[in-house]
């Protein structure tokens, strides 16, 4: 057992921490008050690589390992995770789904676009009546020939105003229930294809999310991915790896409130000395550290597992599940020890704590997580 991150993994950490202190920190709280998506920052971390970091070089990425991607995750996610939501949808569900399962045409047509953010990908399984339940997709795609017609709606899509390229997923055939459900890449600006108002959200208020409307949407049949009916196992294959990078966002989201906790602690004083003095500030600074120390090392296995070819399933969403809560717990005390100064946007943990919730919402709920592991741990 070796805990060493490599030299090349310490490289790809200390350049995410720097850009995000650099590039993220200026204008996150501005950004965060007025929603605004942080256009020029998702620009700069195209151009350095953070929106392809696992697609092969050959398709423009940087041919990075999952581990390299969890760990700038988490330190974009330290200071912005409305700018880490990004990433993650673009690196882990995006371009991922289409290296791993579209065809050359595809890859060369699209995929080398979104691994250098020359174009932005989103990722569009959910419905306003399948959310959890995925399986009952509503959005039709009738198969006419050479190409389909694609008609409903889709909600809380993440990059759903910035996406140049869509993922798609549809019913083709309703008898054959998710075997009858497929992928498609959908081009911004194809006739019928329409994106709703923003949301006005809790958290993560930079990143835009909106639904989509379908209306009579021609797609070529070459835009649809993998063999006919495959597209809800694309869904959740692409979503088993997607559930690691949420969680190394929950991480993210956990140590940079614990560490701005524990600076306030050493130079706030209460009652003649330092609050970090009373243990009882002392011992939630251990907590929430013990916490993040575990939710790491489930991370640090789910990416690893990936990396070795080991199925992840159970331990992405271990690690999604108890990443997600130590962000609301870490976030929750981050804002007490800040007392007054907690509640206040200045002091950044009152976002963190708001940008926490969402980790244990999308990708899977909390609940769907332990479905998945209870199904894993049951199953012969
Ligand atoms: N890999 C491959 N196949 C899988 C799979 C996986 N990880 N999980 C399920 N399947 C297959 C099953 O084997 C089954 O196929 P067969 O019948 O051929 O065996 C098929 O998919 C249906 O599976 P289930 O019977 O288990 O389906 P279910 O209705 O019980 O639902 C579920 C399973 C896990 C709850 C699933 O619906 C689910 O994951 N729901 C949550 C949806 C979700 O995570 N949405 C996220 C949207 S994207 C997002 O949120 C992005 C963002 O915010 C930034
Ligand atoms: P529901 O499914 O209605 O769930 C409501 C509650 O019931 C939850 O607590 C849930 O856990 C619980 N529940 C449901 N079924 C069960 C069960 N069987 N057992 C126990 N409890 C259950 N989706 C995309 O496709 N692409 C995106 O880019 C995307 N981005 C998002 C960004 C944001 C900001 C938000 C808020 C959502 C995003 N989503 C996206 C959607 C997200 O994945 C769904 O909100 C999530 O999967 C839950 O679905 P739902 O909202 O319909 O809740």
């Amino acid at each position: 057992m070796d805990f060493k991150l490599t030299e090349e993994h310490l490289m790809i950490r200390d350049a995410a921490r720097d850009f995000a202190k650099a590039e993220l920190l200026p204008g996150v709280i501005e950004r965060d008050n007025k929603q605004e998506f942080p256009a020029e920052q998702v620009k700069k971390m195209g151009e350095l690589g953070f929106l392809g970091m696992m697609v092969s070089p050959e398709y423009g990425g940087g041919g990075m390992d999952t581990t390299s991607y969890v760990l700038a995750m988490e330190e974009l996610s330290k200071i912005d995770a409305s700018c880490s939501v990004i990433v993650s949808v673009n690196n882990s569900l995006v371009c991922w789904g289409l290296e791993t399962y579209g065809n050359e045409e595809q890859k060369k047509k699209y995929l080398t676009k979104l691994a250098t953010g020359e174009s932005i990908g989103a990722f569009c399984l959910s419905e306003p009546e399948a959310g959890s339940d995925a399986t009952s997709q509503k959005t039709t795609a009738i198969d006419k020939g050479d190409h389909y017609i694609l008609n409903g709606t889709k909600n809380w899509i993440t990059n759903g105003g910035s996406a140049d390229y869509y993922l798609v997923i549809a019913q083709t055939d309703r008898e054959k229930g998710h075997k009858g459900i497929n992928a498609f890449i959908v081009e911004k600006g194809w006739d019928g294809f329409e994106v709703g108002p923003k949301e006005d959200k809790l958290g993560i208020r930079g990143s835009d999310t909106h639904t989509l409307n379908f209306n009579d949407v021609k797609v070529p049949k070459e835009n649809r991915i993998g063999e006919d009916g495959f597209g809800f196992k694309f869904a959740m294959k692409t979503l088993s790896g997607g559930r690691i990078g949420i969680a190394a966002q929950a991480l993210g989201i956990a140590s940079g409130a614990y560490e701005l906790a524990r600076e306030y602690s050493k130079i706030r004083k209460a009652f003649g000395t330092e609050i970090c003095n009373h243990q009882a500030i002392a011992f939630k600074l251990a907590d929430m550290y013990t916490e993040i120390e575990a939710a790491r090392h489930l991370v640090m296995k789910a990416a690893w597992d990936k990396d070795q070819g080991n199925n992840y399933d159970m331990s992405g969403a271990m690690a999604k599940l108890y990443a997600s809560k130590t962000a609301m717990d870490v976030t929750v005390e981050a804002v007490q020890i800040h007392g007054g100064n907690g509640f206040v946007k200045e002091y950044h943990v009152e976002r963190l704590m708001r940008d926490a919730k969402i980790t244990q919402i999308y990708e899977g709920t909390s609940e769907i997580q332990k479905i998945v592991i209870s199904r894993g741990l049951l199953r012969d």
